[in-house]
């Protein structure tokens, strides 16, 4: 670590700025110490960052004092008083390793000794800041926070269009663009676990007009937070707009002991000047190094029983499949949820959840045979946890009544019929990593695991918080991380797929420690389009598990696998009932998948034609050298199918020539694309494009594209 500025006192009027290669978030010490934050855009010169106007837009305001509208931070004092004053200390700039710039602005309460620390963490290249809040006091008695957004951010512009992401279980990121009008707008979790499940903590804000995906003013913001978290959009009386993220303050009154710190989560954006295909490239670029565990390496593929079977398995069923997974070309097998419970095995979702030791009436010879029957396949094996629940009928639950999530004095709640353990409690995140460990130890060619956790908290009481339950929210999520950190401590890369319910759970704070994430339970490749789609803004491809199922059979084999294809593809399939050309077309698909899969997981995405415009949706992946590209062309007409017509090309090198193959068809179909095994420039594609389709394509076809650089 260098220290550039070193910690410096800065006179008021001096600025602090946080920038990137083409971003400038520029900050200024103003009238008594406050700091004020006076830009952020595009990139401005050192000259022109001291031209700028004065503003009166403190940067993190407190409440109590002279603030009209919501504060950042509340805080009631030991002896009651329910003001903070922040004024600027110092700040320190160093240099971090790979080119990242850290900032710390320290702030102070004049009267109380109480201290703020606004961090910015600066990546240039990929032009994205991370910030986040810490505080402490030093007060003889426990202060309480009410209040404490991770980030708080200004803007002004004539019009604010804020796109947000919504959904339920099998429906999830759903986009909607509205225009911000006067008062408060919020988006917000408060369902504690499987937080994500309505609200996902990602937002695009298009400053003066609606951003397309090349062009426009847009900020994409989203919460390193796998708990309630909220976002609120403040559109004053003068038509300013103050942006806060945080954890959600509802319900979570936090009482701070002396000298203890606390610290929000991060919020992560980036400032787009050229739309939000640029913005969600930005994203993608930051997660594959810094945000999503092993994020520049290789995914496994794999074959998944959950669809193909339900609880409904032995071990002959599963051996049959693990030679499928084998006889289809994929890397691993998983075995889902239902090959746990002894005292109760679990054949229904309504038992066993805690009771993790293999069911011996289902699997008479443990997970080791399992696993041989993988290695003799050739493939690897993992399996599906949800090490954070527990079902009434468990032993666990007989066991540790103390360790559940419950309220005194009132009937349980259930919700797939289970109950959530206390995470906040020491010895369940002992239990918890104690699952994960356990099945390592026994089983040391364990190769994936699948994390799952289907129900958020209601009627949620912690016997060991006590009198503090206003800490639960955070400190459950905080009691995640926790386990997670210790499970990635001693087992660093082995994948895992962070699933919750479907997509549940997909955010920046859960994704350093897992490889890839559920996006939703439903897989008709149609309503999939949508919602990866939606991810797309935020995830990179590489963290996307997506897999081809027969959730809808009227599609055909190749729409749905061609859809699956833009993630991590997987199967959840019975391969015994495809058809020999399927077989083959799904063999061939693993083989292409795999030679095309370092575009897909590790080049950039552009998304051409949106879903949300018309009957098709249109992307491609370029690899950083642009000699490779793959497009994926999806007809979305439901019945009676339309010309997608031309869709120019993005990305690729102008001076380029390119030679264009359909690939993915069936066995013995032919393209009947003009462009299929001709050669172009890259400036032609670009300027002219190529057809989508070709003539009087049926409902649901797609085609995917590669182009070779020559
Ligand atoms: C919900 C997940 O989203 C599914 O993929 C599956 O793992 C089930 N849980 C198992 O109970």
């Amino acid at each position: 670590m260098t220290t550039i500025a070193g910690m410096a006192q800065t006179a008021p009027g001096t600025s602090i700025v946080i920038e990137t290669d083409h971003t400038s978030l520029v900050l200024t010490v103003g009238d008594q110490q406050r700091l004020y934050q006076t830009y952020l855009g595009q990139r401005l010169s050192p000259v022109d960052q001291s031209r700028l106007p004065v503003s009166t837009q403190q940067a993190y305001v407190p409440s109590g004092l002279d603030n009209l509208f919501e504060p950042a931070i509340r805080m009631v004092h030991n002896d009651g008083n329910p003001s903070l004053e922040l004024r600027y200390k110092s700040h320190k700039t160093d240099a971090l390793a790979q080119g990242q710039i850290h900032t710390a602005i320290e702030l102070r309460d004049p009267k109380y000794p109480v201290e703020v620390t606004l961090h910015f963490s600066a990546y240039p290249a990929e032009d994205l800041i991370k910030t986040w809040m810490e505080v402490r006091h030093h007060e003889k008695k426990p202060v309480v926070l009410s209040r404490f957004a991770s980030a708080m951010l200004h803007f002004e512009a004539p019009h604010y269009w804020l796109t947000q992401f919504h959904g339920d279980w099998a429906e999830e990121v759903r986009q909607q663009e509205a225009e911000l009008t006067s008062g408060i707008k919020i988006i917000d979790s408060k369902l504690g676990s499987r937080a994500q499940m309505y609200q996902s903590p990602m937002f695009l804000l298009g400053l003066d007009k609606q951003a397309t995906e090349t062009t426009g003013d847009v900020l994409a913001g989203t919460l390193a937070w796998s708990g309630n978290f909220q976002f609120s959009f403040e559109l004053d009386n003068r038509n300013a707009l103050r942006m806060m993220a945080g954890m959600n303050p509802f319900a979570s009154e936090y009482t701070l002991k002396p000298d203890e710190k606390f610290e929000t989560p991060a919020f992560i954006f980036t400032y787009s000047h050229q739309g939000k295909g640029l913005a969600s490239r930005n994203l993608h670029r930051w997660a594959r190094q810094y945000g999503v565990l092993d994020g520049t390496k290789e995914r496994l593929t794999l074959l998944n029983n959950w669809e193909a079977t339900f609880f409904d398995f032995n071990e002959q069923k599963l051996d049959a499949l693990i030679g499928d997974a084998g006889k289809l070309g994929v890397d691993l097998f998983l075995l889902d949820d239902g090959w746990f419970g002894n005292k109760y095995p679990r054949n229904t979702d309504s038992t066993s959840l805690g009771d993790w030791q293999v069911a011996k009436s289902k699997l008479p010879n443990g997970l080791g045979h399992l696993v041989q029957t993988a290695t003799k396949a050739g493939v690897k094996f993992g399996i599906w946890i949800e090490p954070e629940m527990v079902n009434p009928k468990s032993e666990l639950y007989a066991k540790h009544p103390d360790w559940i999530l419950k309220l005194p004095n009132r009937p349980e709640h259930y919700y797939r019929q289970q109950l959530v353990l206390d995470l906040t409690n020491p010895k369940v995140q002992d239990f918890v990593y104690g699952v994960v460990d356990e099945l390592f130890t026994s089983n040391p060619q364990l190769a994936y695991i699948k994390w799952d956790c289907n129900r958020m908290m209601t009627n949620a009481y912690s016997q060991y918080l006590g009198r503090d339950q206003s800490h639960l929210y955070i400190d459950y999520v905080r009691g995640l991380y926790k386990v997670f950190g210790r499970m990635r401590q001693k087992y660093p890369h082995v994948p895992m797929m962070l699933c919750s319910g479907g997509g549940g759970r997909a955010d920046y704070g859960a994704m350093p420690y897992f490889t890839e994430f559920w996006l939703s339970d439903n897989t008709d490749a149609y309503e999939r389009v949508f919602i990866q789609w939606g991810y797309s803004q935020f995830f990179p491809s590489i963290a996307m598990s997506a897999h081809v199922t027969s959730w809808n059979k009227q599609q055909s084999l190749k729409f749905r696998t061609d859809v699956a294809m833009m993630g991590r593809l997987g199967y959840d399939i019975r391969v015994e009932e495809m058809t020999a050309d399927e077989l083959t077309f799904s063999q061939q698909a693993v083989r292409e998948y795999k030679r095309l899969s370092d575009v897909i997981w590790h080049g950039d995405l552009y998304r051409l034609a949106s879903p949300y415009e018309g009957n098709r949706a249109v992307s491609m992946f370029v690899n950083p050298t642009q000699t490779q590209a793959v497009v994926f062309a999806y007809n979305l007409h439901l019945r009676t199918g339309e010309e997608l017509g031309r869709v120019r090309l993005q990305g690729l090198d102008p001076a380029r020539q390119y030679r264009v193959q359909e690939i993915n068809l069936m066995p013995g179909a032919k393209s009947n694309l003009p462009e299929n095994n001709q050669t172009y420039s890259g400036d032609y594609l670009m300027k002219v494009g190529v057809l989508a389709s070709g003539p009087n394509p049926a409902a649901l076809t797609s085609k995917v594209l590669e182009l070779t650089a020559q």
